[in-house]
């Protein structure tokens, strides 16, 4: 099969792009990963070849001689759907989980993603935790972004506003949203301090920055971020009207939804305000 035929690309390549018309991704913003399944390796085989062994930068043993699609440094979301060989690549770790080789893609030069510590570590925590687990989405979502300047940089805070401006956010995120303060990207620091809110959540915001998303699959992961940044939006649009709610949804509303929906709502964000 013609590597760019496989399916896993064809949905790498539409998420991207979709993640480009929301506004996402100005310029070189934004990155995405996806463990790629032993199958779906098998089935491109005859299209790679392998390059030269790079560190990783941090280490992922659980990881090892595992296969990731990763999007570019530098490289451009609009770009992927109209030069996905010169914007994406297929890399292979090696088996210590410490170093990685491309086997296929940025054919005219250059490296994964800058944030390929975070997007491994992530990758490691969740699977870890649950092997369906193959998707890390980085993106420059604008409400988000806006929100860490006014709301306090706290877990808590950003989890139970966001629950408040949207219904449907605790059904989507029942396990709530984490928050990093802001640190330099593109290195181990910041991969640690997001993949240990990875043990604990789906979400985590970068202050000042953007948002990291993990899900099992693209759809999955694409909706966790749009509802996230939709909530966000909503936030946003109300502040911008007064700065306090005449009504809302309340602690009491959350447990009576958590029922019906069939979700556990840590009691931790629903504390009386
Ligand atoms: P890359 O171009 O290296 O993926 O970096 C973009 C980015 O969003 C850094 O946080
Ligand atoms: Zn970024």
């Amino acid at each position: 099969m013609k590597f760019l035929e496989a399916q896993f690309v064809q949905k790498f390549i539409r998420m991207a792009n979709d993640g480009w018309e929301q506004g996402w991704h100005e310029r070189n913003g934004g990155n995405l990963s996806y463990r790629v399944k032993p199958e779906e390796v098998e089935s491109v085989k005859e299209c790679l070849n392998a390059g030269e062994w790079r560190p990783i930068g941090t280490t992922v043993p659980s990881l090892a001689k595992e296969y990731f699609l990763v999007t570019g440094s530098g490289k451009y979301f609009r770009n992927v759907i109209i030069d996905p060989e010169d914007s994406i690549c297929l890399i292979e770790l090696d088996d210590k989980g410490e170093n990685y080789r491309i086997v296929w893609g940025l054919v005219n030069g250059g490296r994964p993603t800058s944030e390929l510590p975070s997007h491994l570590m992530n990758h490691e925590v969740k699977f870890l935790k649950n092997e369906k687990y193959r998707v890390i989405y980085h993106a420059h979502t604008t409400n988000i972004i806006a929100l860490t300047f006014v709301l306090p940089l706290e877990d808590r805070v950003f989890t139970r506003e966001l629950w408040e401006m949207a219904t449907e956010c605790p059904v989507v995120f029942p396990d709530g949203v984490g928050v990093v303060p802001w640190m330099v990207p593109g290195g181990r620091d910041i991969a640690v301090a997001t993949s240990e809110l990875m043990k604990k959540y789906d979400l985590a915001i970068w202050a000042h920055h953007g948002m990291f998303a993990a899900g099992e699959d693209f759809d999955l992961t694409f909706g966790l971020m749009h509802t996230a940044e939709k909530s966000a939006e909503i936030l946003v649009k109300m502040l911008s009207m007064r700065p306090d709610k005449l009504q809302t949804i309340t602690a009491q509303n959350f447990r009576d939804l958590a029922v019906d929906f069939k979700v556990t709502l840590p009691e931790e964000f629903l504390y009386e305000k």
